[in-house]
């Protein structure tokens, strides 16, 4: 089967199928008049080392309303990248229905905000790794209904639980990150195996 993203209605959940498992970046941020946001989005990545970069895409629009977190980063250029894990996933999924602007998703999860050292958005007390990011730039992509905001953003400040971290090794057994298949389906990330790199000798 070929398929033409242009006529094939419901592309997106193609998509969104063939390239998984996505990771999940629970960002929260905080708005120009002192609201407290939480969305999760799994169009991110890592896109660089050094400088320290991340990427989230956001649709400017979800149905009815502007989405209060390209909103409240492009108000502040700050925001946290929270990492979704097995404990928090039914959270975050709560903090993904379209709540008005004046709405803390945090109170509605159940979460707790812990104050950043660098940003003025809270972390995510119960994420095991919170990441500081200042905003570098937003990218546009699309237009009208269908405009999306590439937030490339640099990692200021990492804070990482002491039990997941030994040296520069994480330990994916203790932090048991969640992964995004398409629609509704998640999954774990406990079954890992080794592939050792090979080495180029000429
Ligand atoms: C697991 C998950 C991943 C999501 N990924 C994205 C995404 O990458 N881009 C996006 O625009 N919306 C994504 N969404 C939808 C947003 O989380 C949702 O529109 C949210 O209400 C936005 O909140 P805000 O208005 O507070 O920013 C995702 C939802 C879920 C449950």
């Amino acid at each position: 089967m070929k398929i033409d993203p242009k006529s094939f209605e419901g592309f997106n959940r193609v998509l969104t199928g063939v390239v998984v498992p996505r990771p999940i970046a629970f960002v929260s941020t905080r708005s120009k008049s002192g609201v407290a946001n939480l969305a999760p989005f799994s169009f991110y990545n890592a896109i660089s080392y050094d400088p320290p970069m991340i990427v989230v895409s956001a649709a400017r629009k979800a149905d009815w309303k502007e989405k209060d977190t390209l909103t409240n980063i492009e108000d502040t250029g700050e925001f946290v990248v929270n990492v979704v894990v097995d404990d928090i996933a039914e959270a975050m999924n709560t903090t993904a229905a379209e709540f008005p602007t004046d709405v803390d998703e945090f109170e509605i999860a159940g979460l707790t905000q812990a104050p950043s050292d660098i940003v003025a958005a809270p972390r995510v007390a119960e994420s095991p790794v919170n990441m500081e990011c200042r905003l570098d730039q937003v990218v546009t992509i699309g237009s009208g209904d269908k405009e999306h905001g590439l937030i490339i953003g640099e990692i200021v400040l990492m804070h990482v639980r002491d039990d997941i971290i030994s040296g520069h090794r994480i330990n994916h057994d203790v932090l048991k990150p969640v992964g995004r298949l398409a629609g509704n389906m998640y999954c774990y990330t406990h079954d890992s195996y080794q592939m050792v790199r090979p080495v180029y000798k000429p």
